[in-house]
């Protein structure tokens, strides 16, 4: 089946069986490998991308389903070559260790902020909730996405 869609604001067509996920259609079929496969049964958000504008977890979304839709991934973030305000906010605030959570995390943030640019504490905590993070403890991320708020 042919799938066109729009991804990271640029016109996509791939060729490939629906039925896989997404997260595969993203890094076996165009090699976006920012987007990581952890668990693959949607409990850690390492796969989150955002579809339409909602996050979603890519190892549970089927190709199929982004039929003409509009999809970013973490590839999607820079802005002219450069770290968006949020990437730089994860580095300020030391968001960052094994850095393998770290693309699922900064799009489920990416989501809260295009729905509530200047969320609180809470409400980032309540977004965040579906990403895991072993390393670092989630206060600094809490604090990096709200300092991109912010700014
Ligand atoms: Fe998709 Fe864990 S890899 S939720
Ligand atoms: Fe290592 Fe989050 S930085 S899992």
């Amino acid at each position: 089946m042919k799938l066109r869609f729009t991804l990271n604001d640029q016109p996509a067509e791939v060729e490939c069986d629906p039925a896989i996920t997404l997260l595969d259609l993203l890094r076996e079929h165009l090699h976006l490998t920012g987007t990581k496969k952890s668990c693959g049964v949607g409990e850690c958000g390492a796969c989150t991308v955002i579809v339409d504008g909602d996050p979603v977890n890519s190892c549970l979304f089927l190709a199929g389903q982004v039929q003409g839709k509009t999809v970013y991934t973490v590839e999607g973030l820079a802005e002219d070559g450069e770290l968006s305000k949020l990437q730089k906010a994860f580095l300020d605030n030391h968001a960052v260790q094994c850095g393998f959570c770290t693309p699922g995390m900064l799009m489920s943030a990416k989501a809260l902020l295009l729905r509530n640019p200047h969320p609180n504490e809470d409400e980032i905590r309540r977004a965040m909730s579906g990403n895991l993070c072993r390393c670092t403890g989630y206060d600094s991320i809490v604090r990096a996405v709200q300092a991109a708020g912010e700014a």
